[in-house]
């Protein structure tokens, strides 16, 4: 049996819909389960729930064969994986979030919350404003409100938490989807199962 990770929540619920239309369907309904690991009704694949910036560990250490992620949480991790099929789910938009009307590219220096220092590093220092940035594990919209950071840096799906925290967004840094990132000893070792998985994913 092939192990594959996907985030528990939102990405879970569209790779589980994704999934069946290509034929993998599961022993337990995700929407009523706790179960952590699911094994498809046709015997070839284990899905295993969990944290998102823990699939590419995973995968990495070969404990798990496949893996479901987002692009922001394979660009902030070091694992070394093969990124092999971009994915029509989990879209969203890494934006630069505040407080409407405030100019961030006005001022001489910015304190910017976030989940994804990397990335907002790069951005912040490519348009050339001096900035420091404080990580941040979660509720990331809860540092400006409570003056911890002038502005965040955040996954934007529907705007929703945004909107429900007054908060808007300033700018989009980059569209972001959910990727098939693989173990690059097992897309050799396991290439003759793992492949008919990718393909039926791919159409
Ligand atoms: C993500 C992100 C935002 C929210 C955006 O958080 O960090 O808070 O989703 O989604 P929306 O635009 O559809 O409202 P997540 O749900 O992963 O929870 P977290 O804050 O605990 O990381």
């Amino acid at each position: 049996m092939i192990t594959l990770a996907v985030s528990k929540g939102r990405v879970a619920k569209q790779a589980v819909e994704m999934l069946s239309k290509c034929g993998y369907t599961f022993t337990e309904d995700l929407k009523t389960t706790r179960k952590l690991i699911l094994e498809s009704n046709n015997g070839t694949l284990q899905l295993i729930l969990m944290k998102g910036a823990d699939i590419p560990v995973y995968v990495d250490a070969g404990v798990v064969d496949m893996g479901i992620v987002g692009k922001d949480i394979i660009n902030e991790s070091n694992c070394d994986i093969y990124e092999i099929l971009s994915l029509d789910i989990g879209k969203c938009k890494l934006s630069v979030a505040g407080f409407e009307d405030f100019d961030f590219k006005s001022k001489k220096f910015l304190k910017i919350g976030t989940k994804y220092p990397l990335m907002t590093e790069e951005y912040f220092s490519s348009i050339g404003i001096p900035h420091e940035i404080v990580a941040l594990n979660g509720s990331v919209e809860l540092a400006p409100l409570i003056g911890l950071s002038d502005v965040i840096v955040d996954i934007v799906e529907t705007g929703k938490t945004l909107f429900e925290n007054n908060l808007t967004v300033l700018e989009n840094i980059r569209d972001i989807s959910s990727k098939v990132i693989i173990n690059k000893v097992h897309f050799k070792t396991k290439f003759e199962k793992i492949d008919p998985i990718i393909n039926s994913l791919r159409t």
